[in-house]
């Protein structure tokens, strides 16, 4: 039973206080930060105002109530993150949806609103902050007032930086509005204070209790499992796909669900838990120096119950020793933000490097954050390493310094109507050398790879994992003309739809074409799932599958090549009422098919390039050209 969480009351201001409200829709917790730390330093500033951070799907029950309570908001931020291909978050799918669909026949009916939107997207992709400027843009023709330009964070760069300007920019209006008129002060300066847990040490004794508390967060026994509350799923199967020719890996793995409760449909997504390498958390503990076996729980109260200062802090994690603390919980790999190099500097005892992380941390230091951080792509190890006196406190590390380490999601490769107790996943493996000539292991696929199955052992691997839903669906009448595109391990989700298809077939039912463009290498290393292809193509479930081999020969032939010479094909299958599916890489492989998608309309349809544009958009509204790209 899920109870739902009651709607957030919109609070009743005193005489001649005002209200503001900020609304975060977060996926990895970056914009529930920005949005806690606006609302912190806005409250130092302004004392006569009250200040409300809200879960933006948390706000209201439905769209009835999101109007009703939007409606008496007079102040209000929005800090949206852009997913995907230009995708709202899970937390705002709801408000976003109906808030682009009010439309403008309400009028200006958000008139006594005035509001600024920090968008948070990456410059690389397509949607570069889509939801932000779609939102900013609609609460202005509904009358709204805006008081900032919205801001576009760019997590390319430094996203930290894209807030901190657009916070310099909202204070002088927020005087305006907040500043009793005849205070005359100069507003105090402030500095956010580095966030830190309270944490209690426990006796080694106190460890099984512990470790079977309730506070397991990946207990099964749930009947909803979602991103708080996964359930724990053993790897049953494990197996390369790859050639041992090849100098890459890409794993198959099967989480075994039976029993569990956990259902999915094809063309969903496993959000997966993974863990972090021996090697990467034993030189943590170095770094930290501390010792492994410390066992301690963090909190974010007080020893009397009442919250910590600054709101900011994720909750806590169940008890735990610190190797099982940085094995599961510590984001160890990524760049550290400018935050976590601040905090390091509030603990490093040598003045010198202090100065300069301080230095790094600061507006002022901005170009070199880019060029030492970002375009080094240095860890936050290889960062604690290159500082070696900056030794935070495990209060500090896992609330400031160290980001808690989130869930990847894979799209599914498999139908529940071929594997009901299974769910696949198609995972190519991470490996890169840094411009520092530092290995780059992806945490997860590195797992995938490492992990033990219960094939090889009883005591195999497992994870924490949850299943998201996704709208990339197959037609629901089966005889619809369907095409995918699917490089590399963009092939997943149609291994999906292919089961689902043979399934459907066995059991009667009349299929319609289906084209499957799939690139890879070079057929005699990379080229996954060759023989079920191929028995897929025996079975009448693919019509037409083409290749596209892009290191074979002379030149590069790749999958959107491929679909330029089936182009007559192509446009039949659409004009026939046929779908299009798109998975793999967003910043490269989706656009250029994207490209060539739009020509072949444009061609084959005689028409213009507006009116051609015209047709792929009307595809995209009416959910026949769909996308799962990363
Ligand atoms: P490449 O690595 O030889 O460039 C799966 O990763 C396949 O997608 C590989 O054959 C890869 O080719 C190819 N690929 C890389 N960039 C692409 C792009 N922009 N469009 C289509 N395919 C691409």
């Amino acid at each position: 039973l899920v109870v739902p969480k009651p709607p957030v009351e919109p609070e009743e201001a005193d005489e001649g206080t005002k209200k503001v409200t900020i609304f975060f829709g977060t996926q990895t917790g970056t914009a529930e930060g920005f949005a806690k730390a606006l609302a912190e330093e806005a409250k130092a500033r302004y004392q006569q105002a009250k200040f409300k951070v809200v879960d933006i799907d948390d706000y209201a029950a439905d769209d009835e109530e999101y109007e009703k309570k939007m409606k008496k908001e007079s102040l209000a931020f929005f800090f949206l993150a852009t997913y995907g291909d230009g995708e709202p978050t899970d937390n705002a799918a709801r408000f976003y949806k109906w808030f682009s669909e009010v439309g403008k026949e309400r009028g200006d009916w958000l008139k006594n609103l005035q509001y600024g939107v920090f968008g948070l997207g990456n410059r690389q992709y397509e949607h570069f902050n889509k939801i932000a400027k779609v939102v900013d843009d609609l609460v202005a023709e509904q009358g709204g007032k805006r008081l900032v330009p919205v801001g576009l964070g760019d997590d390319d760069q430094c996203i930290e930086d894209d807030f901190a300007a657009w916070r310099e920019l909202l204070w002088p209006e927020l005087d305006k509005l907040l500043r009793d008129e005849d205070d005359a002060t100069v507003a105090t300066p402030y500095t956010a204070a580095v966030l830190e847990y309270r944490v209690v040490f426990h006796d080694q004794a106190d460890e099984s209790i512990l470790e079977n508390g309730s506070a397991n967060g990946h207990a099964n026994g749930n009947a909803v499992y979602d991103v708080q509350h996964p359930c724990r799923a053993n790897v049953a199967v494990k197996k390369e796909l790859h050639t041992p020719a090849s100098d890459r890996s890409c794993t198959h793995l099967e989480f075994d669900i039976s029993g569990t409760g956990i259902t999915y449909e094809t063309g969903d997504h496993v959000g997966v838990y993974c863990e972090n390498l021996i090697e990467t958390v034993e030189e943590a503990e170095r770094l930290l120096n501390l010792p492994p076996q410390t066992y301690f729980s963090i909190h974010i109260d007080k020893e009397d119950g009442t919250p910590l200062s600054g709101s900011s802090l994720t909750p806590p994690f169940p008890p735990c020793t610190l190797r099982t603390a940085l094995t599961r919980y510590a984001d160890l790999l990524s760049a550290p933000k400018k935050s976590a190099i601040n905090a390091l500097a509030s603990y490093a005892s040598d003045s010198s490097e202090a100065d300069r992380l301080r230095h790094l941390a600061s507006p002022a230091g901005k170009e070199e954050y880019t060029k030492y951080i970002v375009a080094n792509q240095k860890s936050l190890l290889e960062v604690m390493a290159e500082f070696p006196s900056a030794k935070p406190p495990i209060g500090v590390f896992f609330a400031a310094v160290a980001p808690r380490l989130q869930p990847r999601f894979y799209s599914i490769s498999s139908s529940p109507k071929i594997a009901p107790s299974r769910i696949h996943v198609t995972c190519a493996l991470v490996y890169e050398k840094t411009p520092t000539g530092r290995i780059h292991k992806g945490v997860c696929s590195t797992w995938m790879k490492n992990a033990v199955s219960l094939e090889e052992s009883v005591d195999c691997s497992w994870a924490p994992i949850f299943v998201r839903t996704s709208n990339f669906r197959l037609p629901a009448d089966s005889k619809v003309p369907i095409i995918m595109i699917g490089p590399g391990t963009g092939l997943a989700p149609f291994r999906g739809f292919l089961q689902e298809r043979l399934a459907l077939k066995e059991s009667g039912a009349e299929l319609g074409p289906a084209i499957l463009f799939f690139g890879c290498r070079n057929r005699q290393l990379d080229f996954i799932y060759e023989d079920e292809l191929n028995n897929f193509v025996k079975a009448g479930v693919i019509s037409e599958l083409v290749l596209a081999f892009s290191r074979e020969g002379p030149t590069k032939e790749y999958v959107q090549h491929k679909m330029a010479q089936k182009a007559s094909d192509v446009w039949n299958l659409i004009s026939e009422g046929g779908y299009v599916y798109v998975c793999g890489d967003a910043k490269g492989m989706a656009r250029d098919v994207h490209r060539t998608l739009h020509t072949i309309v444009q061609e084959q349809g005689s028409m213009d390039s507006t009116k051609a544009e015209g047709v792929v958009k009307n595809l995209q509204m009416t959910g026949r050209y769909l996308r799962d790209v990363w």
